[in-house]
């Protein structure tokens, strides 16, 4: 009997078989953790603020390609308008801060200056963008 070899595993392979399984499991039990975390979350808010701010770079896109007629930027205005009507139910936890009303305010009300006297020119677009962005930080210094 003394001559049979010595089957079982070695302590090290032990220990590294435990390891791998509880490096597997909490991998897994992490993944589940953060998806349920972001289900939680709503999306809405960002989502806004990313649409917002593709139609702003559009339209800086677009008066650097000098394309600056009203047919170019009167859309993208538009629905920053319509976007911008939504800020309040987007931030509900901010909406009775007067400085978030007050920056949501300003924002449409820039916009609603530059839809009744549409951009013709590069230049009235870039002015337009400019007062636009002014809006945009005069909140996220507050607020983001
Ligand atoms: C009245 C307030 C307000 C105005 C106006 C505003 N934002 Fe925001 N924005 C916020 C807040 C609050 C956050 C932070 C959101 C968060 O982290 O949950 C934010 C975040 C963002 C983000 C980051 C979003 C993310 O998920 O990382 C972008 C991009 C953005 N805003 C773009 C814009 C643009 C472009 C404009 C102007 C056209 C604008 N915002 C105007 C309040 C505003």
């Amino acid at each position: 009997m003394a001559s049979q070899p010595d089957r079982r595993p070695s302590p090290a392979a032990r220990y590294l078989v435990v390891f791998a399984i509880g490096l597997v499991v909490g991998v897994v039990a992490a993944v589940m953790l953060l998806r349920a975390l972001q289900a939680r979350q709503d999306p809405f808010p960002g989502a806004l603020m990313h649409v917002m701010a593709r139609q702003t770079s559009e339209l800086k896109a677009t008066a650097a390609a000098n394309r600056c007629s009203a047919s170019d930027s009167v859309p993208r205005l538009q629905s920053l308008r319509a976007m911008a009507n939504d800020l309040e139910s987007a931030f509900p936890g901010l909406r009775d801060d007067a400085r978030f009303a007050g920056a949501a305010s300003s924002l449409r009300a820039t916009l609603d200056g530059a839809l009744a006297q549409p951009p013709a020119t590069c230049a009235q677009v870039t002015a337009a963008l400019e007062k636009i962005g002014n809006d945009c930080r005069a909140c996220h210094q507050d607020f983001r």
